[in-house]
């Protein structure tokens, strides 16, 4: 499947001259050439209108992106990824997180495995156990129904789901209480168990290998937490207090969990796609089955987009191939994300996961070093909050950031004009980011001169808008799928795998090694002399 990467094919040498040729050139004078700019740059997709104006493509730009999509065989990369090949070349796997939200009479055989059956075989079960702890039917050791879930996993097993529960809210039992606790940090832990009654409490212990040290030992410190407030420590507390999602059932027996209440998905999930497997389980105790599916439905429309609309307006493929542009041709290198909707607070960073550790990566399928610039760094936060923080250096600081700005066109919480004066300052922030304001326009407001400069707006800073109607569960769900395909054609494009994570493993072997040396005395003459000294410094201090 791995076809040519896009440094290799003519087209790339040709966007390195358009590039060259475009160094001085401002999206006001796009704007200015071309009075049909926005209606050709706006495209749907599903619930979702997203409008490229604001980008620094012009129609030659694209047209030469999408013939170097078409080198590089993305169309058939797409298929093949659809049809479950092994296209994650160096863990030999098939990447279908596609498949999870394929409807029911969908059909689709994957290595001899009827995955459509299997997938909802595993969320029927989920919903019968959503529907049992809503109703409060579920009922804990001593008798209690659950008041509280909560979500222990980190990375995929754990963005997703927190993402997915703020931006929901709106949707979610308010009867129960959600929590999510990551961090191997005790006090991440801590603070949630000073919150609960653990035999009114629910824990999933979310971890595709269960085997990840930040979940299990705060998997083991709220079983503990669970044990010592039941008289007979009996182990039948962990069947009705705990529940795992997990590839890897042995691991889960071990832990004590019950494999009636184990709920599995497969190798072809990757974690950071993983959040509408049954690592949405939290979500889907919050929204409810029906909401659930309506999530579901919003991630398969897209899907369905990107796999048969045409390129022109496929709305994946552009916002991958612009991204391209944005990135190994103008070198822009950050993009900030800027919902203007505070239920998305967590969805920069979700995409962080989703993004970098996706496509932050050096080296070719085949192990080459890829000589452009891949992953951007994504970061963000919600409009205004933003506004009053970091949109100064957006504005004016040296280093060009792309934006994503999201806009819902209503609010859940309809008060006053919250909303309006919201969406205003989105709009203005999308404006001024592109345009920005020039000297003459400064001096016609009756500026002093000493102040031009500093009221001076260079903009030209590419931004995307992204609008929609609401923040349901069907417009989350298409929201997420865009990014995921976008993220897909970087990857091809970049000739690069998107789906394994290899340079998360050394820090997670030397924590390894270093551990045991932080509580005794050996000799800790293996490490280098840095390390050396930081574990001396933490051997006198803790
Ligand atoms: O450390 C990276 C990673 O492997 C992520 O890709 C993954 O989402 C996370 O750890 C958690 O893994 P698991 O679900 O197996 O606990």
């Amino acid at each position: 499947m791995t076809g040519t990467p896009g440094f290799n094919c003519n087209e790339w040498k040709h966007l390195t001259s358009l590039a060259e040729q475009r160094k001085n050139q401002h999206i006001r004078d796009l704007f200015a050439g071309d009075s049909d700019r926005v209606s050709e740059l706006t495209f749907t997709a599903g619930p979702l209108t997203i409008d490229f104006s604001r980008q620094r493509v012009d129609s030659q730009v694209i047209e030469s992106l999408f013939k170097l999509a078409s080198q590089v065989g993305l169309a058939q990369a797409r298929d093949a990824m659809f049809a479950g090949e092994h296209i994650n070349s160096t863990e030999d796997r098939a990447v279908l997180h596609t498949a999870l939200r394929l409807p029911r009479d969908a059909s689709l055989t994957v290595d001899g495995q009827d995955v459509v059956a299997e997938v909802h075989e595993i969320l029927d079960r989920m919903s019968l156990l959503a529907d049992q702890v809503r109703s409060g039917n579920w009922l804990g050791v001593t008798g209690l129904p659950i008041k509280n879930v909560v979500n222990i996993g980190i990375g995929g097993s754990d963005l997703g789901p927190v993402m997915a529960y703020e931006a929901l809210r709106a949707y979610s039992a308010r009867d129960l209480s959600f929590y999510f606790v990551s961090n191997v940090d005790g006090t991440d832990i801590a603070e949630v168990l000073r919150q609960i009654d653990p035999l009114e409490t629910l824990f999933i212990v979310a971890s595709k290998t269960f085997s990840t040290i930040e979940t299990m030992m705060n998997a083991a410190t709220a079983r503990e937490a669970l044990l010592s407030a039941v008289t007979n420590q009996s182990m039948d507390a962990v069947a009705k207090h705990f529940v795992a999602v997990s590839t890897h059932k042995q691991r889960v027996e071990e832990f004590g969990i019950n494999s009636e209440n184990m709920f599995g998905f497969w190798d072809w999930v990757g974690g950071r796609y993983s959040m509408d497997s049954s690592i949405g389980l939290s979500t889907m105790i919050a929204i409810g089955p029906e909401n659930f599916a309506q999530l579901l439905a919003g991630f398969h429309t897209l899907d369905e987009h990107f796999r048969n609309a045409p390129d022109s307006q496929n709305v994946p493929l552009l916002m991958g191939l612009i991204g391209i542009w944005n990135r190994s041709f103008l070198d822009i290198e950050t993009v900030a994300v800027l919902p203007y909707d505070q239920y998305l607070k967590r969805f920069p960073a979700y995409l962080q996961q989703l993004i970098m550790e996706s496509n932050g990566k050096s080296v070719t399928h085949s192990g080459e070093l890829v000589p452009t610039q891949t992953s951007p760094v994504y970061w963000g936060e919600p409009g205004t909050n933003g506004q009053h923080s970091f949109y100064q250096m957006l504005h004016q600081g040296t280093s060009l950031v792309a934006c994503d700005v999201l806009v819902p066109a209503q609010s859940q919480n309809k008060l006053g004009a919250h909303h309006d004066v919201l969406v205003s300052n989105a709009l203005a922030q999308a404006t001024v980011l592109a345009f920005g304001r020039t000297a003459d326009q400064v001096k016609a407001a009756n500026t002093p001169e000493a102040l031009i400069n500093h009221k001076v707006m260079p903009g030209n800073r590419p931004t995307t808008l992204i609008t929609l109607d609401e923040v349901t569960p069907f417009a989350l769900g298409s929201l997420i799928a865009l990014y995921e395909h976008m993220v897909f054609v970087q990857g091809i494009v970049w000739g690069i795998n998107s789906f394994d994570q290899w340079g998360v493993e050394l820090g997670k072997e030397m924590a390894t090694a270093i551990a045991p040396f932080l509580t005794n005395d050996a000799e800790v003459s293996d490490f280098d002399a840095a390390t050396q000294s930081a574990i001396s410094w933490y051997r006198q201090k803790r």
